[in-house]
C-alpha cells in the first residue's frame, strides 16, 4: 500500500486516501440517504485499507458520527484515524460558534457519539466573527493536552484567519475546498502552509462527482459554477484522463484520486461516497502509480483553474 502521511507536527499519521462522510447520515444536507448504506460505506472503507474517516457534527447533526461510532466498534481503533469538526451551534440556528467553552463541549459530545476515547484530528469547521482565532485554537490545545484529541485543524478559514489561528504554531492541518477544477488554494494557501508545516486536506476533490467522468457534455446545468467554455474544457480534459485511465486499467476517478495522492502538497484526499461500491472502487487509487509524465500531463490539462 502507498505509504503514510504525517499530519502537521502532530503524532497522527494516515493513509493518503481517506473517506468523506457527509453522505453517511447527512440527512440534513442530502435527500434520499439511507443509514444502512452509510454504515456499509464506512465498513467498506475500513475493510479496503482507507485509514481516515472525515466526519463532522454538521453531517446529520451528529448522525454521521453516530453511524461511524457503531461501525468502528468491530475494528482495531489504532488502525485508522478519525477527523471530526464542530462550529455550527444548534442553539443559534447553526451559526458558527468558536467560543472555547462551546468547542470543548463539542469535543466531548463528538466523543460520545463516536463511542471512542480520542479523536485524532479535530477541526474548527467554520470561523465565527467574534472569537479571537488563537483563543479558539487554544481551547483545542487544552483538549489535546487532556488526550481527547491528537491534532488541531481549521476549515474554511481565509489565509489571514489561518495566520491568526496559528499565532502560536498550534495548527496542524487545514481543510478547504480544492480540486483540479478549483485550484485557488495552491496560490492562496499552500505557500504559508508549507512554510509552517501545516498539512492540507482538500474537500470536494471529485467536484461532487464531476471528476469521476460520469457526467456528460449535456449536464452543464448541474454545474453552474463553470462557464460553458470551462465546462467544455473539463470534458475535453476528462477524455484525456480516460486515455490515461485505460492504460492503467483504471477508472477516471481512480486516476484523479491517484493524482492527489501523488501530489506532495496534499496530505489526505477524502472523496465522499453515497454507496459502498463507490468506496470499493475509489480505494483502488491507493494501488495506482502515476508516472512523472502522467502527473504533469494531468496537472496541465487543468491548469486554467
Ligand atoms: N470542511 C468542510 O467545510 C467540508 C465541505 C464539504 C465537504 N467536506 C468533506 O469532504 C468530503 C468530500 O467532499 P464531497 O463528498 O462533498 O464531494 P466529492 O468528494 O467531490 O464528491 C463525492 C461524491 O461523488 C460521487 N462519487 C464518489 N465516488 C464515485 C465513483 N467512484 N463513481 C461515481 N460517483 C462517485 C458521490 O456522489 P453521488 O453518488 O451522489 O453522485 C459522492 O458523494 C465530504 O464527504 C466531507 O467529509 C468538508
Amino acid at each position: 500500500m502507498t505509504g503514510t502521511v504525517k499530519i502537521g507536527s502532530s503524532q497522527v499519521t494516515s493513509t493518503p486516501l481517506g473517506l468523506g462522510t457527509n453522505k453517511v447520515g447527512g440527512h440534513n444536507l442530502f435527500d434520499g440517504l439511507k443509514d444502512e448504506n452509510g454504515a456499509a460505506v464506512v465498513k467498506t472503507a475500513l475493510d479496503d485499507g482507507i485509514g481516515l474517516l472525515d466526519t463532522a457534527y454538521m453531517y446529520g447533526l451528529g448522525r454521521s458520527e453516530e453511524i461511524i461510532g457503531d461501525v468502528i466498534q468491530d475494528y482495531d481503533r489504532s488502525q485508522f484515524v478519525i477527523a471530526s469538526k464542530a462550529a455550527q451551534d444548534p442553539d443559534n440556528n447553526l451559526q458558527p460558534n468558536n467560543d472555547p467553552k462551546f468547542l470543548k463541549q463539542s469535543v466531548d459530545d463528538a466523543l460520545k457519539r463516536l463511542k471512542t476515547d480520542y479523536i485524532d484530528i479535530f477541526y474548527i469547521h467554520f470561523p465565527d466573527t467574534t472569537t479571537p482565532k488563537a483563543e479558539a485554537v487554544n481551547a483545542l490545545v487544552e483538549e489535546k493536552k487532556a488526550g481527547k484529541i491528537k491534532a488541531i485543524g481549521v476549515s474554511n478559514f481565509s489565509l489571514d484567519q489561518i495566520k491568526e489561528a496559528n499565532e502560536d504554531d498550534q495548527v496542524d492541518v487545514v481543510e478547504d475546498n480544492y480540486s483540479l477544477v478549483h485550484r485557488n488554494a495552491e496560490r492562496n494557501l499552500f505557500p504559508y502552509l508549507k512554510e509552517h508545516d501545516i498539512s492540507f486536506v482538500p474537500y470536494l476533490p471529485l467536484a461532487m462527482g464531476l471528476l469521476t467522468g460520469k457526467y456528460t457534455r449535456n449536464d452543464q446545468n448541474q454545474f453552474n459554477q463553470f462557464t460553458s467554455d470551462q465546462y467544455t474544457s473539463i470534458m475535453d480534459a476528462l477524455d484525456t484522463v480516460k486515455e490515461i485511465a485505460d492504460k492503467h486499467d483504471a477508472t477516471i476517478a481512480q486516476i484523479i484520486l491517484a493524482w492527489y495522492i501523488t501530489d506532495p502538497d496534499i496530505s489526505v484526499v477524502i472523496p465522499g461516497a453515497r454507496v459502498a461500491d463507490q468506496v470499493h472502487s475509489n480505494a483502488k487509487a491507493l494501488g495506482i502509480e502515476l508516472s512523472g509524465y502522467e502527473f504533469d500531463q494531468i496537472n496541465h490539462l487543468f491548469d486554467q483553474f
